[in-house]
């Protein structure tokens, strides 16, 4: 709407305008945009005041109802049932395709997401990266771009030296296939611990990941059995957030990589020994970056150096991605200057996307000192507290098990986003469950309650658009907006902005249902119809681009 209205504004300003000279006015008395003329006065040696007045005595177009002249600025109303009309047509025509845009030409983005440790508990942290990386990939796809979503598994490193020594020590068989991840937490714990009376465990432990590193086959294969009963119980979580990878090439895949990278940085002069290790230097500000340890064992940031190499090699990215909590930062600066340093240009399209913390009572939900928190719960106690809402609301409901599953999960993957990524979070079910304020549900409930009605009124047929009422005004002015924030959302990788979005629209939408009577306005009702299919099209396309289900029925 802008953009036309700031087209036809040209064609009567003696002056060139651009987009950000037009304001949108917080009061509807206002107008829906306005134009202020005070900029104009030196140019054209006169007030703002009469500038404004004889702008607005000149301003004749179908598009515009009328112009108004007061203290300097142009108040604009836009003719609403012509702009409705043409805007329902859109969405009509497009659907689900509606606020989509070329703008990634189909550049391939790599986004690395969730990334949890094996034989260690699925954290918080780990949601998070999940949610919103999935997000950001679904965001990116609206945009034109190809996302590649890859689940950088942590299953390498000294820290499985200890567990596999842990094990043989005091694990069983039995045990760890009953509860896996909770059972190799114990057995880690455990190590830590007696290392602490003991030293010469942690020489075990060493020598058991040199033994891994090696090819060792006993090692090998425990390792891989703690891997497949590790990924068997993120799988549960993967599914019930309904979310899917295209690629689960972790740590451990990189294991025979790494050796060129080394040799690399080894022949472009790059590498330096600090007592015994090889790093490299990267200046006053930064801390050398790791790449050999004394006895020759790689590191985190080692395996992600090779990792950056190989996606570029593999997609040919014009953006890598990674979703991965603040606390990292430092790690990915030092991982991007050794590339830069390497002389891959490319290393500029690298992009570390932090998070904060989620928070309970405050304080950070942690995984360690037994304090488990175990996300799987989490999530099951989520979909049963939904359960129960909906016992008390809509007992009749059929299918209460799936929607159960799609409020309860929705729930918590909105509190997430709905918050700009880098702040931290706070964690509590019942707030973030409720049908009230900016929640998932409260969002869901617009949405299906916009399917009720469109099952109530029946087969949709042609229309013309009257008279659009405020409350009317208020839900297709916010559709209109639909296409920019999806842009915004994507140029700062932030779906809050979606979140944000889907509740001004649930909003607008509810207090136009509080207010204005649909079924029995027959006169009306084919205009309506058309206006409400288009909201509940585009609150459904909202949800899903943040990874939520919208249920028609709730
Ligand atoms: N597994 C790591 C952790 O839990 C996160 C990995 C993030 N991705 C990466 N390429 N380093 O802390």
């Amino acid at each position: 709407m802008k953009k036309d209205i700031l087209q036809v504004l040209q064609q009567f300003s003696p002056i060139p305008l651009n987009e950000s000279m037009l304001e949108r006015p917080t009061h509807t008395h206002l107008g829906d945009l306005a134009l202020p003329c005070f900029p104009f006065a030196k140019e054209l040696r006169k007030s703002p005041v009469s500038i404004a007045e004889e702008l607005a005595k000149a301003i004749h177009h179908p598009l515009i109802s009328k112009a108004q002249a007061v203290g300097g600025y142009v108040n604009i109303f836009v003719n609403r049932s012509v702009i409705t009309d043409s805007l329902l047509q859109t969405i009509h025509t497009q659907s689900t395709a509606y606020g989509s845009n070329n703008d990634g030409n189909g550049g391939i983005v790599t986004i690395d997401l969730s990334s949890p440790n094996i034989a260690k508990p699925f954290s918080m942290g780990h949601l998070r990266s999940t949610v919103i990386g999935n997000s950001i990939a679904l965001l990116l796809e609206k945009n034109g771009f190809k996302p590649v979503k890859i689940n950088y598994i942590g299953d390498w490193g000294t820290q499985f030296g200890k567990l596999l020594t842990a094990y043989r020590k005091w694990g069983s068989e039995q045990a760890v296939q009953q509860a896996p991840i909770q059972t190799l937490l114990k057995l880690y714990i455990r190590f830590h611990k007696e290392a602490e009376l003991d030293d010469s465990l942690n020489d075990e432990g060493r020598a058991a990941f040199k033994a891994l590193e090696d090819g060792d086959t006993e090692a090998l294969a425990l390792w891989k059995w703690f891997k497949s009963e590790s990924l068997k119980e993120f799988q549960r979580i993967y599914d019930l957030l309904g979310i899917t990878f295209d690629s689960y090439n972790g740590e451990a895949y990189y294991n025979d990589k790494m050796e060129p990278v080394v040799n690399e940085l080894a022949n472009k002069g790059l590498l330096a020994e600090s007592d015994g290790a090889l790093v490299v230097e990267l200046g006053e500000d930064i801390p050398p970056c790791l790449i050999k340890k004394s006895d020759g064992a790689t590191l985190y940031a080692t395996r992600d150096l090779s990792a950056a190499i190989d996606r570029k090699t593999t997609y040919n990215f014009v953006k890598s991605l990674y979703i991965v909590g603040n606390e990292q930062s430092l790690h990915f600066t030092q991982v991007k200057q050794v590339l830069s340093k390497l002389g891959y240009d490319w290393a500029d399209t690298i992009e570390h996307i932090p998070f904060g913390l989620i928070l309970q009572d405050g304080k950070k939900m942690s995984t360690r000192k037994g304090k488990i928190v175990l996300l799987e719960e989490v999530l099951n106690d989520a979909i049963k507290l939904a359960h129960k809402n909906i016992e008390e609301k809509n007992p009749n409901l059929s299918n209460k098990k799936e929607i159960a599953q799609a409020i309860g999960v929705g729930a918590i993957l909105f509190s997430d986003l709905k918050q700009h990524r880098k702040h931290d979070i706070e964690f509590d079910l019942a707030t973030m469950l409720q049908t009230e304020g900016e929640t998932g549900p409260y969002v869901q409930y617009a949405c299906a309650r916009a399917y009720a009605v469109l099952r109530k009124a029946g087969e949709a047929t042609a229309f013309t658009v009257g008279e659009v009422n405020d409350f009317e005004w208020e839900i297709v002015k916010t559709l209109e907006q639909f296409p920019q924030v999806v842009k915004r959302a994507a140029d700062h990788v932030d779906p809050s902005f979606i979140a944000k979005y889907a509740v001004d629209l649930a909003q607008a939408f509810n207090s136009f249902y509080g207010n204005v009577q649909v079924l029995s306005d027959a006169d009306h009702l084919p205009y309506r119809i058309s206006l409400i299919s288009c909201t509940a099209t585009v609150l459904k396309e909202a949800l899903r681009l943040l990874g939520m289900v919208a249920p028609e029925e709730m």
